[in-house]
């Protein structure tokens, strides 16, 4: 099990809670926490409301965070053989809002000047979050709203079928943040000539253009697949995301060795992920059942294989 901090309850509650939060107890367990792991708390899990943690950490100590908050389904989500997860907004979207805008100038704070954070919606609260980065990270430091598009089953007959989520990405300072450029895919070559050795090329003025031998730049459209109900990768989370979605994020916003944050981190995808590529990570999440999938998935992973 992770770090616990506070008495945490199920997430109807914890919203109702978040008026009148009590950090002074977990505020001194974390900031131990903090100073023995030299400043952040480092590869920890920790089991607490994510507002009360983010407050008792030190400014501009994180490189990147993800974050895939509640999306206001006003639904509870379950699997057959995991915990169930609950989405309910007493208060409507304001209340939402709120929930949200706390959280974001906490980590706005939190991110070092090189750094970038991903917000990932859906189209239902995606104009309301889009509008409250722009007002906590500046129009300016817009980066990208990233469509991720899958397909999953169950289709509509009174509109186009919802096949999409919606990840905002915000640097912290414009022009100071990391961006490695992504490449992924093949090029269309139909009607191409071909050289001696087979390669595709066009045909210029000044020559042959060759196409980038690792594919086509990554655009802000995402077709990755959903988790399938078979996957090896799953967990048991209702909301679990793909990793290979969190491998881009990961890839394109940061550098081995850089500390990453999800502080609403579920089963742990965006941890494990980091993990595996040598990055330093700390998640958070309300939910003991979450925490406990988490840290078991981490425990999992006992070395970080990759350098970028
Ligand atoms: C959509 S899920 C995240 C799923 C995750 N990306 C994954 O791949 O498993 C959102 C998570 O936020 C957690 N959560 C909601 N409110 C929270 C809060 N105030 N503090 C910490 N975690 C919270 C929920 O318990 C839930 O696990």
């Amino acid at each position: 099990m992770g770090i616990h901090i506070g008495a945490q309850p199920n997430p109807i509650r914890k919203h109702q809670q978040l008026k009148d939060p009590q950090p002074l107890q977990s505020k001194s367990v974390a900031t131990k926490i903090a100073k023995k792991n030299n400043r952040t708390i480092e590869e920890q899990i920790v089991h607490a409301d994510n507002l009360t943690l983010m407050q008792s950490m030190p400014d501009e100590t994180i490189d990147l965070i993800y974050v895939d908050p509640p999306f206001m389904t006003n639904t509870t989500r379950a699997t057959t053989n995991g915990p169930n997860y609950n989405d309910k907004w007493a208060g409507g979207i304001e209340q939402y809002r709120e929930f949200i805008k706390v959280r974001l100038i906490e980590m706005h704070r939190l991110l070092r000047n090189t750094g970038t954070i991903y917000v990932h919606v859906d189209p239902r609260v995606a104009h309301h979050v889009r509008l409250l980065l722009d007002e906590v990270f500046g129009v300016e430091s817009f980066l990208n709203e990233i469509i991720w598009s899958y397909r999953t089953g169950g289709v509509s007959a009174k509109w186009f079928s919802r096949k999409h989520d919606t990840i905002l990405a915000y640097a912290k300072c414009m022009g100071k943040h990391t961006f490695n450029t992504q490449r992924s895919g093949t090029y269309r070559t139909d009607g191409l000539k071909h050289d001696e050795s087979g390669r595709p090329f066009k045909q210029t003025k000044k020559g042959r253009l060759y196409f980038h031998q690792d594919g086509p730049v990554v655009t802000d459209v995402w077709d990755i697949p959903f988790l399938s109900t078979v996957s090896l990768e799953r967990t048991g989370y209702p909301t679990q995301k793909p990793e290979a979605l969190l491998e881009r994020i990961i890839r394109a916003s940061s550098r081995s060795g850089d500390m990453i944050a999800d502080f609403f981190c579920g089963s742990g995808t965006t941890l494990a992920v980091a993990k595996r590529m040598n990055r330093k990570w700390l998640g958070c999440d309300a939910s003991p059942d979450a925490v406990e999938i988490a840290q078991a998935r981490l425990d999992r992973i006992k070395i970080a294989v990759e350098t970028a």
